[in-house]
């Protein structure tokens, strides 16, 4: 059985990227500093998978600790979850953006290759491509310059990691561009856990219907598009938990070095009040919302063109949005009990 060493895993992302792993024959090794997660979902993830799943808490910007889990552990690739991700924080405190999230991808890069573990899968964003020039945008379209702080980071670390890959012998990386993961596992043991007020949209839609918030605001109706809401790419946390293994298949394929990014997307742009209408049938639960201003620094629309996830990876999006949905409110009420 292969280790993957996660960074990050007990995280949104990082927690249901555990359980696809352990589905797919891999044992994962969680570090994470509970920054941004709780320590039940330990417990949560040992429940869903059956099996106990290495944790270290920490901080993997600690080198001395990452060395010590390579000592503890044969590990055979890494994904590299942690990161701070609050696009609005890191306007107000850019500097913990970039120190938390440029230095702990460096103490992976330089850990893992000091160990010879060379497979590294990378969260990356859609951010990265601002406002496309075209849509559905693909992998080649530029890189725009950031319009956060946060969104900075990621495009510094796909960079970072492009020229580490240059550089060595036999690193191989693949660079996912995530879209807009929602929903949760159908257990509903694991989900999204927002901090405070959450700015992401599937968050407030679930705790505005779950009665914990009075109504939510719809950020402009007057863009370009058929609604005049926003349209995103909005894609189910557990199909993208499985991107995650197809890239390590795809790594492990690999002979020699090599940087590919890869969108993991749907292919399929939803307005933000296509959403909320399809949340609204799909729970039966009636949403008090209202049309309010645009909020500033938001995309238009963008959505993924997801060929190479399929041709490279052999990955596609198999859940559709109103599962996404129902899982994300089955998820909400268990949290509301
Ligand atoms: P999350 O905050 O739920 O998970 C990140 C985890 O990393 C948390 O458990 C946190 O405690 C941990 N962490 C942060 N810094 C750490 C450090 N220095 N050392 C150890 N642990 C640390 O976030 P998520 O939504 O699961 O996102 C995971 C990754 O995906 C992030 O890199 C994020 O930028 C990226 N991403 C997320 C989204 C999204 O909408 N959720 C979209 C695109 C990309
Ligand atoms: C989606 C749509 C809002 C809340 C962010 C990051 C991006 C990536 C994914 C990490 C937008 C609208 C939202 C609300 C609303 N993360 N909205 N009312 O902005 O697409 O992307 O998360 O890499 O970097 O920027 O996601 O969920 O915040 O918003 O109308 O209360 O919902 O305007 O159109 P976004 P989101």
């Amino acid at each position: 059985m292969k280790n993957i060493l996660v960074t990050g895993g007990m995280g949104y992302i990082g927690s249901h990227t555990c359980v696809a792993l352990c589905e797919a024959g891999f044992l994962p090794i969680i570090v994470d500093n509970l920054d941004n997660s709780e320590i039940w979902i330990k417990d949560r993830l040992n429940q869903i998978t059956n099996q106990e799943i290495p944790f270290y808490q920490g901080d993997c910007s600690d080198k001395s600790l990452l060395q010590r889990i390579f000592e503890e552990n044969k590990i055979a690739g890494i994904i590299h979850f942690a990161a701070n991700k609050a696009v609005g924080e890191s306007v107000q405190n850019p500097m913990k953006y970039y120190h938390n999230n440029l230095n702990s991808l460096l103490s992976v890069l330089e850990v893992s290759q000091k160990n010879d573990c060379n497979n590294l899968v990378f969260s990356s964003s859609c951010t990265v491509y601002g406002e496309p020039d075209k849509l559905p945008v693909d992998e080649s379209a530029e890189i725009k310059q950031a319009e956060s702080p946060y969104g900075s980071t990621k495009i510094f670390c796909e960079r970072i990691i492009q020229d580490f890959v240059n550089a060595s012998n036999n690193y191989k990386s693949v660079l996912l561009r995530y879209f807009n993961p929602i929903g949760a596992h159908s257990s509903s043991l694991i989900g999204e856990l927002p901090l405070g007020v959450p700015s992401n949209l599937v968050p407030f839609i679930t705790q505005t219907a779950a009665g914990l918030r009075e109504k939510l605001t719809v950020f402009g109706n007057t863009y370009n598009t058929p609604d005049g809401s926003c349209i995103r790419d909005f894609i189910h946390v557990v199909d993208l938990a499985d991107a995650h293994v197809k890239a390590f298949e795809y790594l492990f394929a690999q002979e020699s070095k090599i940087c590919e990014s890869v969108n993991v997307g749907t292919g399929k742009g939803a307005s933000v009040l296509e959403l909320i209408h399809s949340f609204e049938s799909s729970t039966g639960v009636k949403l008090n919302y209202e049309i309010g201003e645009r909020r500033s620094g938001d995309v238009e629309a963008v959505y993924a063109a997801p060929k190479k996830a399929k041709t490279l990876l052999n990955w596609e999006a198999k859940l559709s949005m109103s599962d996404a949905l129902k899982d994300a409110w089955n998820w909400q009420k268990t949290l509301s009990k």
